[in-house]
């Protein structure tokens, strides 16, 4: 892409390419901010969670009780990574991540390629370049045959980028429920987007979390120590200091609602009282009333139907499926026909 820069830490075995553009017709922080609190009801963009706090903070609530999504899915990757990546043709793998995080959950299945291979390319998109780095610089400690080429931008961005890298027989990863943030017609355009990226016989493995009761669903995005609470707010708070706002953040609270026939978390921050906000970078003046909502997020459940309709929608099929102990969460292998 002409306008990425790409950036050679000391090390050979690592390149981070930063996809952020100065020049994007496509809306920033700025302009979706903008749009989304001028909506009725309002919204906030979820990618604007992971700035460096906010990815931060969503490493606490992948250690907390409450969140069993991460726990399910290490036990699964623990369990099945060697069985995972026998399941895909080829003699060596490229792995490819979305959203990779801190790629902790990556580590099992880098594992299990490298008692297969002698040596491993990895992928890895995010939009959070500090996350990025980090997770790059520890893997690489861990590693000796490992090689990493990152991007940090969004989804699609990264995707446009990952089209023009040669690349063999790959695996690509989206874990942690990441699918589930899509709204029905976003994660089919962005299956295919990604479908279009691979080649037949290339595989997915797709992270999705499994319907069940609204009681534990909702206890999961609204912990009892209140670290979603704080993520959910951190939107503000960026917001406060990018765009020079002056949202009170004791004046809204985290709300979370288990649509049952949506078959969704919805996450919202609702505002305490009536109120009128600045934000004085876009010279905008807020009004919120007593309960109003700003919708921040939802987190689709699934079925296995629902999944295998998914893929064939998309250009792959559902070949396998594992799930955890408890049957909470599913990870499923999606291979491109
Ligand atoms: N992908 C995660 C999920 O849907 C993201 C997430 C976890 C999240 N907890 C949250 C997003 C709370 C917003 C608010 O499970």
């Amino acid at each position: 892409m002409s306008q990425a820069s790409s950036e050679r830490i000391p090390t050979e075995r690592l390149v981070i390419h930063n996809l952020a553009r100065a020049t994007d017709t496509r809306a920033g922080l700025a302009e979706d901010v903008r749009a989304g609190l001028s909506l009725s009801p309002k919204r906030l963009f979820p990618k604007y969670f992971y700035d460096a706090l906010g990815s931060e903070l969503f490493e606490a609530i992948c250690l907390l009780p409450e969140y069993y999504l991460t726990r399910a899915e290490n036990e699964i990757l623990t369990r099945h990574a060697d069985e995972i990546i026998r399941e895909v043709d080829g003699q060596s793998l490229s792995l490819i991540e979305m959203g990779s995080g801190s790629a902790s959950k990556t580590r099992l299945v880098i594992e299990a390629l490298l008692r297969r291979q002698s040596e491993l390319l990895f992928i890895p998109v995010d939009i959070s370049a500090s996350a990025l780095e980090t997770s790059s610089r520890v893997l690489l400690q861990s590693y000796p045959a490992l090689r990493i080429e990152a991007y940090a931008g969004d989804y699609f961005d990264g995707l446009a980028a990952l089209s023009e890298v040669k690349r063999g027989r790959t695996l690509a990863l989206f874990l942690g429920s990441n699918i589930g943030n899509f709204d029905a017609d976003e994660a089919h355009t962005f299956l295919c987007a990604l479908r279009r990226v691979l080649n037949s016989g290339d595989a997915l493995l797709l992270g999705a979390d499994l319907r069940k009761s609204s009681e534990v669903l909702e206890a999961a995005y609204d912990d009892a120590l209140g670290v979603t609470a704080a993520f959910n707010l951190n939107q503000l708070a960026r917001i406060n200091r990018e765009l020079d706002a002056s949202f009170q953040l004791r004046a809204f609270r985290h709300r979370v609602i288990y649509n049952k026939s949506a078959g969704r978390v919805e996450v919202y921050i609702e505002s305490l009282r009536e109120q009128t906000v600045s934000i004085r970078k876009l010279g905008m003046q807020i009004h919120f009333s007593e309960g109003e909502r700003i919708h921040t997020e939802n987190s689709y459940k699934y079925d296995l139907e629902g999944l295998s309709q998914m893929a064939s929608a998309t250009g792959f099929e559902r070949t396998r499926t594992w799930t955890d102990e408890r049957e909470q969460f599913s990870s499923n292998l999606f291979v491109c026909q």
